[in-house]
């Protein structure tokens, strides 16, 4: 553990992540490890208290997760979660077994018994259930405190020995009263302090920035999205002008997303260099068509430029990287879940530079508390709550061969599209939207004569892990007010399509 407060151990449930932001967004910190690694976060001295995740297995099941000795060794206070409950059971001597049936989604939960867990939680509310199994007998001085209509023990407690249990996941937004039980846990049972907070942890990253860099010198490749963005203002804060950011322009971002950048980041104390490659960019992508290529030749030539760009700079020691908490967790360095994606951060920059050592100060941030940390810096709104963009940019929002021209009116009419949505207030609801252009040339009128111009189609998705997307309902009076909006003020575009499409089975991106 970096800083005191509460262990959470990931036994394979997708709400690992949401668990210890819960817990963060109560002002206390956690951090996410696997079974294997409790007893080494316990040595810390720094745990306070212990959650232990659902998970997809059963606790009879052969090759199970088991439940390490120095979690209950260690007399903190624990809190189990589906699995992490029947865990706990199984191993105090308590019974789990099967349902009768599954029970999934939303069921009433009625409350049989007082306990500080339930402080202030009405007698009867709805929580998200989803397990096969449950508590069937309790262990030796657990109390029930609560059930619904197909489980006997939905919540239940040892108060003696500050163990405490709930079949349901309080975790998601669909339990009521989930934050209060998970805050009772933490200020009613474990007594934390609340001292997590942007504030407390500028002070504390700062200081640790500057213990481990000493007085080298750190290269941070700037992209201009949310995290390259705030780990560039942190170090800045710590370390001034011995950050150099290298922000590579390769012609195919955003409208004004450059200029924007390089405003901001010129402000900062620190070095700033703005390398403006795109005709290399553009004339490598000359004549490709295929989407996959285009990914290839934007991906090998950027790191090209950067290090090229690295290599001018002489010695550098540190690389600064924005890696943030869920990257580490779903990489599978923080705990037990599947192996979603694997982080590329670090693939193909400058091995041969010779640097110390890697710096990634959001290292233990999530996503939200990283915007919050740039707003704590003083960045804009418009880099702190930049929607994703792809690495490859524009030239996969251009279907076909990528030229500055195609660039030039995508870009327009997704300025128009991003300026509307603002003005409707959607920009921070609609997970990603955007506008690509297709290769499609459609007929059409202008004035008084016949126009033959490209048609560009409008995405806009609502996703939480951009895995699965839905498409987002946008008003058909703003859609419209759009499309009006483009093919008057954009040159090359008569027409304007909506892309309706969920994913799976397309894409969020058109390539
Ligand atoms: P898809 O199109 O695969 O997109 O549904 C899912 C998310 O990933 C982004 N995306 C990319 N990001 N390099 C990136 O850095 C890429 O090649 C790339 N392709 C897609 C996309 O914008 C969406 O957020």
């Amino acid at each position: 553990m970096r800083h005191r407060g509460i262990l959470v151990i990931d036994y394979g449930s997708q709400y690992n992540e949401l668990v210890a932001r819960r817990v963060r967004q109560a002002g206390v910190y956690s951090e996410i490890c696997s079974y294997q690694q409790a007893e080494r976060e316990l040595a810390s001295g720094l745990v306070e208290g212990i959650i232990l995740t659902g998970g997809p297995l059963s606790v009879y099941q052969e090759g199970a997760f088991p439940l390490p000795d120095c979690i209950l060794a260690s007399g903190l206070p624990v809190l189990g979660i589906c699995y992490g409950f029947q865990l706990l059971s199984h191993y105090l001597g308590g019974k789990v077994g099967p349902l009768a049936s599954a029970e999934y989604g939303n069921t009433a939960v009625k409350v049989t018994a007082s306990s500080p867990l339930l402080s202030g939680v009405p007698s009867s509310f709805n929580v998200f259930m989803s397990h096969r199994d449950c508590v069937i007998e309790l262990p030796r001085g657990f109390e029930t405190l609560a059930v619904t209509a197909g489980t006997p023990n939905a919540i239940a407690a040892d108060e003696g020995r500050h163990l405490y249990g709930v079949q349901f996941h309080p975790e998601v937004n669909d339990t009521e009263n989930g934050q209060k039980i998970i805050e009772n846990f933490l200020f009613e049972i474990v007594r934390a302090p609340r001292d997590w907070s942007m504030s407390s942890f500028i002070d504390q990253a700062v200081e640790s920035i500057r213990r481990e860099v000493g007085d080298g010198q750190v290269l941070l490749g700037l992209s201009g999205g949310v995290d390259s963005s705030v780990c560039a203002a942190l170090l800045s804060r710590a370390i001034g002008k011995r950050l150099t950011c290298v922000f590579v322009d390769h012609g195919l971002l955003r409208k004004d997303e450059a200029s924007e950048v390089v405003k901001t980041f010129s402000k900062l104390e620190l070095n700033l260099r703005y390398v403006d490659a795109s005709e290399a960019f553009f004339s490598a992508l000359k004549g490709v068509e295929d989407p996959e290529r285009k990914r290839k030749i934007v991906g090998k030539l950027f790191i090209d430029t950067f290090n090229a760009e690295a290599a001018k700079l002489g010695k550098v020691d540190y690389l600064a990287q924005g890696t943030i908490y869920p990257d580490v967790v779903e990489s599978g360095m923080g705990g037990n879940s599947a192996r979603i994606k694997s982080h590329h951060n670090v693939g193909g920059l400058p091995a041969d530079i010779g640097f110390k050592g890697l710096v990634e100060p959001l290292r233990y941030l999530f996503k939200d508390e990283t915007r919050e940390l740039g707003l704590a810096l003083g960045l804009p709104a418009d880099i702190v709550f930049r929607q994703p963009f792809p690495g490859p940019g524009l030239s996969i929002r251009v279907i076909g061969e990528v030229t500055r021209e195609k660039v030039h009116i995508v870009q327009e009419a997704d300025a128009i599209l991003r300026q509307e949505a603002a003005r409707a207030g959607l920009d921070r609801e609609i997970s990603q939207y955007y506008v690509a252009l297709t290769d499609m040339r459609t007929v059409g009128v202008k004035g008084d004569g016949r126009s033959y111009d490209y048609a560009c189609v409008i995405r806009a998705v609502k996703t939480i892990d951009f895995m699965t997307a839905k498409p987002y309902r946008l008003p058909f009076e703003l859609l419209t007010r759009i499309a009006d909006r483009i093919v008057n003020e954009v040159d090359g575009i008569n027409r304007v399509l909506f892309d309706c499409t969920s994913k799976p089975p397309a894409t969020i991106e058109l390539q």
